[in-house]
């Protein structure tokens, strides 16, 4: 079965490419680099000993894409390709709006002309919004999101749903992450942020590493045990082992038209602070904070209901934070400055 994945170069992307080359799939790459380096597929085909076909194009590319399927026999798409940082979304909303919901109309649109009606997508947790109580499920409705980055999800999944709706063989699988951290055991592949990182984990490695030189917690004044904010981290081969699941299922349950929505989280929140304490115990390191304000649109604290996944899905997170913490370390301590620019 041949794979394309957009966005196979980043952080998720590369590591669920490992694990659909050692699970014997085949892998088309789609990535226009603009936030990863070719770096991280060749290190993937080195610890996995397989090739993969990588092309550079944006998926906005309409006839690029039409000659990437001519020439592959894609059997399924996994769609990874978007800017994600949350922030930076309100400050240029028509650059997410423009490459992540124009960019995924356009592989629709190619997809469709072609025939090929197997998605799967990658959401969020954002798409609950703040209406919805914790933990989240499946069956909830979309929120109101807080940002053009999370729009751009809620959006996302509403086109699938109509398009389902229109053409009775597509068939897709919306994956609703929690807060992926971690890298691959080897310490090859990791998160490789451009700038200065937006999620925690990467700056608490920068950090640690001396490469920042405090962080910075916002807020330590919310309803939750310790006063920070707590969210469902979970480890990224657990996330890029969700894909796979995925891509199985719909291969086994050639039956199923529409979309079908899972969340991919462990079902536990965990606080800023208890992430600190724990990175230092597994990195040795310290790692100085402060306290700054509460961040606009932050939640104090959001965790995801996994069990349709489990049942579903038959998939089920299985790292703990001590190896989420220990192989992000790994990562970042064997490559400080990230992939070789
Ligand atoms: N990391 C998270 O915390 C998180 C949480 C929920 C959902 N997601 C979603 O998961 C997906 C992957 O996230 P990630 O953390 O691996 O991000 P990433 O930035 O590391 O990966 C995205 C990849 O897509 C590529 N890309 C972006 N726009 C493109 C375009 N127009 N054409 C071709 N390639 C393009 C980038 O170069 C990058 O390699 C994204 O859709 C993101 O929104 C991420």
């Amino acid at each position: 079965m041949k794979i394309l994945v957009t966005g196979g170069a980043g952080y998720i992307g590369s590591h669920t490419v490992l694990l659909l080359l050692t699970n014997g799939f085949e892998v088309v790459v789609l990535d226009n680099l603009m936030n990863a380096s070719i770096e991280s597929i060749r290190r993937v085909e080195h610890l996995t000993g397989k090739k993969v076909s990588f092309i550079k194009g944006d998926i906005q590319d309409k006839t690029a894409l039409t000659s990437l399927f001519n020439e592959h026999a894609i059997d399924a798409v996994i769609h990874f390709a978007a800017l994600k940082a949350v922030g930076e979304s309100s400050t240029i909303p028509l650059e997410y709006y423009q490459n992540n919901v124009h960019g995924t109309l356009c592989l629709l649109e190619v997809m469709a002309n072609l025939n090929i009606n197997h998605f799967i997508f990658s959401s969020s947790a954002t798409v609950y919004g703040g209406e919805n109580a914790v933990p989240y499920e499946e069956s909830m409705p979309l929120g109101e999101a807080s940002s053009p980055y999370g729009a751009s999800k809620v959006m996302i999944e509403r086109v699938l749903k109509d398009l389902a709706q229109s053409n009775l063989d597509f068939r897709a699988v919306c994956l609703r992450y929690f807060n992926p951290i971690g890298a691959h055991e080897s310490g090859q592949i990791g998160e490789d942020p451009k700038g200065i990182p937006n999620n925690l984990l990467p700056y608490v490695a920068q950090v640690a590493v001396g490469k920042r030189e405090r962080l910075q917690v916002f807020g330590d004044d919310y309803s939750t045990e310790d006063g920070t904010c707590e969210r469902d981290y979970l480890h990224v081969m657990d996330l890029a082992e969700g894909h796979v699941a995925a891509v199985n299922w719909l291969q086994k349950n050639s039956e199923f038209t529409g979309v079908e929505a899972f969340n991919l989280g462990t079902g536990k929140a965990v606080s800023v602070l208890s992430i600190i304490k724990a990175f230092e115990q597994a990195s040795q390191q310290k790692v100085p904070y402060t306290i700054a304000p509460r961040r606009h649109g932050d939640l104090p604290a959001f965790w995801a209901n996994a069990e349709k996944a489990n049942k579903q899905l038959g998939w089920r997170a299985t790292r703990d934070l001590t190896q989420m913490m220990t192989d992000t370390w790994r990562w970042q301590s064997n490559n400080p400055e990230g992939y070789p620019k």
